[in-house]
């Protein structure tokens, strides 16, 4: 396996959103545990960030996109019906001819993905599958909606799925599910542009041509209680799998959605807060490109041990969910985030028992 991201260069603060919205930095911190986000630039088309976080990955498996032979794709933000991402993104890398396709399970694509790709390769269909996660979600908000615009922001997150002889964290157990039954919970409406505010009022992302004509709409208040409900669900369903009590987990990524949804969760599952990864704060919620981004972030702050078990948990619009279960083993991660000013994490000195992945910056 080899993991790579991409981030849009610009940051946008709560105190920006506060310029223009009826918020606050002290509410949407409170309440999401959002400092800021990324909002991608309005020449950033979703397959050049896509293209960027496949290009990090394949560096970080150290392969040559000839190697890959199935492509899948997940975004709740495309900028087109038809063709699929992922099949212009197997053009843009110029992989061979195999099968791509986009999978839409909201939030949780990219575990969705991990699931297909490892299905592909257990059946003897594909041998490495590139999935690739990515939102421009700044793009289907209603920018004038306080309950939703201040709580998305845009990336990517590709993964490497190779077969269990190749190198890289290897996948113990899965689980998938969907109840459609709560699918108005969180969806997608008309775009009404009567409620803007006049354009001159707001930054560009805000104002930008929309990728679809429909916007996010969500009764947060049922999608708080699904998602804590299910995180620990899906922990629980993974261990019993595995056959390992979940204090066996050493590490838990979960779908960046919210601090206090995390938190909660935690307390259910008994598990101390600090074995959960939580980077909503400098990123936001980024729909299906959240899991890879918060993975290689762990992997790269030295939390993922050589021998770990590493959950990773997904939930989102559908309502659907999925959880894949690791056993890590040095993996390869690269980021290419040309708005990290500090540069962080920069030490990956060795400690006994830690992997050692390459991490490289790739800059702008
Ligand atoms: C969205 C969420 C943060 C709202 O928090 P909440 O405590 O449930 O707040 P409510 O929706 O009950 O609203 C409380 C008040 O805050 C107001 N409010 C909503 N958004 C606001 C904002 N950005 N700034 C200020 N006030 C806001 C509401 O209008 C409401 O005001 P009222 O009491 O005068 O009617 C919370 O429900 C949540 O985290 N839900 C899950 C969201 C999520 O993660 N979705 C993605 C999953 S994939």
């Amino acid at each position: 396996m080899g993991i790579g991201t991409s981030l849009p260069a610009t940051r946008v603060s709560n105190f920006e959103i506060e310029s223009f919205l009826d918020t606050s930095d002290e509410w949407i911190q409170s309440r999401t545990g959002i400092r800021e986000r990324r909002v991608a630039e309005p020449e950033l088309t979703l397959l050049q960030l896509a293209a960027r976080a496949a290009r990090a990955a394949l560096q970080a498996a150290d392969l040559d996109p000839s190697a890959i032979d199935a492509v899948i794709c997940s975004s709740s933000s495309p900028d087109a019906t038809f063709p699929s991402l992922a099949c212009r993104l197997q053009a843009e890398l110029g992989c061979p001819h195999g099968p791509a396709f986009d999978v839409q399970a909201a939030c949780s694509g990219a575990i969705y993905g991990m699931a297909l790709a490892q299905s592909m390769i257990q059946s003897g269909l594909s041998r490495t599958v590139l999935v690739v996660a990515a939102e421009i979600f700044s793009r289907v908000l209603d920018w004038s909606d306080r309950s939703t615009a201040v709580l998305f922001g845009d990336g990517a997150g590709a993964l490497v799925v190779g077969s269990s002889n190749q190198e890289g964290a290897q996948i113990v157990a899965l689980d998938l599910g969907a109840d459609g039954g709560g699918a108005w919970a969180l969806d997608t409406i008309r775009y009404h542009p009567i409620k803007q505010e006049p354009a001159r009022l707001r930054p560009e992302y805000a104002t930008s041509d929309r990728a679809m004509d429909r916007v996010v709409h969500m009764d947060g208040r049922e999608v708080f209680r699904f998602s804590t409900k299910i995180l620990e669900q899906i922990v629980l369903r993974l261990a019993g799998a595995a056959r390992i009590e979940v204090d066996q987990i050493a590490l838990i990524v979960p779908h960046q959605a919210n601090s206090r949804i995390l938190g909660t969760a935690a307390g259910r599952l008994g598990v101390p807060f600090d074995r959960f990864t939580c980077n909503v704060d400098r990123l936001g919620n980024t729909s299906s490109a959240s899991i890879p981004l918060a993975l290689a972030e762990a992997e790269g702050q030295g939390r993922c041990h050589t021998g770990d078990l590493v959950c990773l948990v997904a939930f989102g619009a559908g309502l659907t969910w999925g959880g894949v279960l690791l056993r890590w083993q040095p993996t390869g991660v690269v980021v290419d985030d040309p708005g990290d000013l500090e540069k962080s994490n920069q030490s990956l000195s060795d400690t006994e028992g830690r992997s050692t992945p390459r991490r490289e910056e790739i800059s702008g």
